[in-house]
């Protein structure tokens, strides 16, 4: 099958089903399900639920409670939306992609040019330095390297609109004279990341009022702020990625495929492979724009099927490892820790950061991922959101419970943290103590270490 076949096929689907031509059911879940999932998992399948391509509503589960629990506060994690590879594939054109956005190209938003007109009125002071020097959303007609496209925004515009219809609409999270210091906002130093924030925010807030934003600037990518030197995280990270390598080398169609395309495009097969075509084969395939082509021959649906079920394989056994948990646990803890603190100061009473957004990357959410024990779940695609709400029992107004959310899928009780606890407890959520308990210590569990701390397993010198 092609680039151009894979995406028909999609189309052909009627618009009242759920995007991707998937059943609601499939489309919905995120771990797999061995009763329907195909057995071999299909590369172009993936590789689609990846893209995200945006269509009509999608259904979600946030925000679903029964009628005597309160809204507290919500915190979400962002990916990017869709960009423009960070690589290029070696002496091949690169894909004709334009970054600006019109109302006359899809995929479209109802809020697209009306986000356009207030954005390129400039922010004034709402970003600390510095994120002031980068563009407010994207424009250029050939994508630069890493840009968000117009895809890209219009998935977390729709991302936004479907949280304010949940959070603010239904659940009144803020007040109508809601101000600044309700919400918490901080983004990676990334312009893509920035403008899927703002993209987000657009879509969610009933007046997008820059005197009501200021989003703070991440220098790290696992978001962990003064907390992050951690020698044995930096192990584990290691030991995982020779563990890819050996993957790797074992894989002698894969070493064939490369060896093939580099002679397409004429580099040496480690140039070709250094340049991780995977990044820009995709966004040939998101995007309906067919693989380059030489004097050579042609990149194929074939090469690209192959390296994708590869990316699927090295998942699979980095679950099995559990080299990359270590990793994650390490690398999470931090923005966890930070998550519950937050989440502790509402439950006090304080109306504070109500709402916190923060804009991140694929290596952000993983990682948070694999740490909360939600190792089935699948590798975050464009503009995947991960949610977590706190709410309280206004009968027991003492008790606090949490949900936690991958891309409108309720994941609570996949956790580690909370896994079977509604076999034992008729509420369905997880008390917040579970979540705190977790982060506090028992994640460091884990690693099979004496240590029950952060510091002290970040030091652990038996390792
Ligand atoms: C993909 O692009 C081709 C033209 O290159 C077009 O005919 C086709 O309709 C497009 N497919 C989709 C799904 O947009
Ligand atoms: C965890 O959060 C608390 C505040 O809630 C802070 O005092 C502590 O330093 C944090 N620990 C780490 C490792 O980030």
């Amino acid at each position: 099958m092609d680039v151009l076949t894979a995406l028909l096929l999609v189309h052909l689907i009627p618009v009242s089903t759920p995007k991707n031509g998937m059943s609601s059911k499939s489309r919905k879940r995120i771990m797999p399900d061995p009763v329907t999932e195909p057995p071999v998992t299909d590369p172009v399948y993936e590789a689609l639920l990846y893209c995200n391509i945006p269509s009509v509503a999608e259904r979600s589960m946030e925000g679903h409670a029964p009628h005597h629990f309160k809204l507290v506060s919500v915190h979400v994690f962002i990916r990017h939306g869709d960009r423009y590879p960070l690589y290029v594939i070696p002496k091949t054109k690169r894909p004709e992609i334009d970054c600006t956005l019109v109302a006359n190209r899809k995929p479209y938003h109802p809020k697209l040019e009306a986000f356009v007109s207030h954005m390129s009125k400039g922010s004034g002071a709402s970003f600390e330095s510095p994120l002031n020097s980068l563009p407010l959303y994207p424009n250029h007609p050939l994508c630069e390297m890493g840009e968000l496209t117009q895809t890209g925004v219009v998935q977390h515009l729709q991302n936004g609109q479907l949280l304010r219809d949940i959070y603010l609409k239904k659940h009144k999270l803020l007040p109508n004279d809601w101000s600044a210091d309700q919400l918490y906002l901080e983004t990676t130093g990334k312009s893509r990341t920035l403008q899927s924030g703002l993209a987000l925010l657009y879509g969610f807030l009933p007046d997008f009022d820059w005197k009501k934003i200021y989003f703070r600037h991440q220098p790290s990518a696992l978001f962990c702020s003064g907390s992050c030197y951690c020698p044995v995280r930096n192990q584990y990270l290691e030991k995982e990625q020779r563990r890819q390598y050996l993957l790797r080398l074992k894989n002698s169609q894969l070493e064939k495929t490369y060896g093939e395309m580099a002679k397409i495009v004429d580099v040496p097969t480690k140039q070709l492979r250094a340049a991780n075509p995977i990044d820009s084969m995709l966004c040939h395939f998101c995007h309906n724009v067919s693989f380059p082509c030489t004097r050579n021959g042609c990149v194929d649906m074939e090469h690209f099927k192959v390296i994708k079920t590869h990316q699927i394989e090295d998942e699979r056994e980095r679950r099995e490892k559990k080299l990359y948990l270590g990793y994650s646990v390490l690398g999470a803890h931090p923005i966890l820790n930070q998550t519950i603190g937050r989440m502790q100061r509402a439950t006090e009473g304080r109306k504070e950061e109500l709402f916190a957004l923060y804009s991140a990357h694929d290596v952000t959410l993983s990682p948070v991922l694999s740490a909360l024990g939600l190792s089935e779940a699948r590798f975050p695609r464009f503009a995947a959101r991960l949610i977590f709400e706190l709410w309280q029992d206004r009968e027991k107004p003492s008790e606090h419970s949490v949900r936690i959310l991958y891309n409108g899928v309720d994941v609570t009780f996949h956790t580690s943290f909370c896994q079977d606890h509604h076999k034992r407890s008729p509420k369905p959520m997880c008390p917040l103590e579970n979540l705190v308990r977790f982060v506090k210590r028992d994640m460091f569990v884990a690693l099979g270490g004496s240590g029950t701390n952060y510091y002290d397993a970040c030091h652990r010198e038996e390792f």
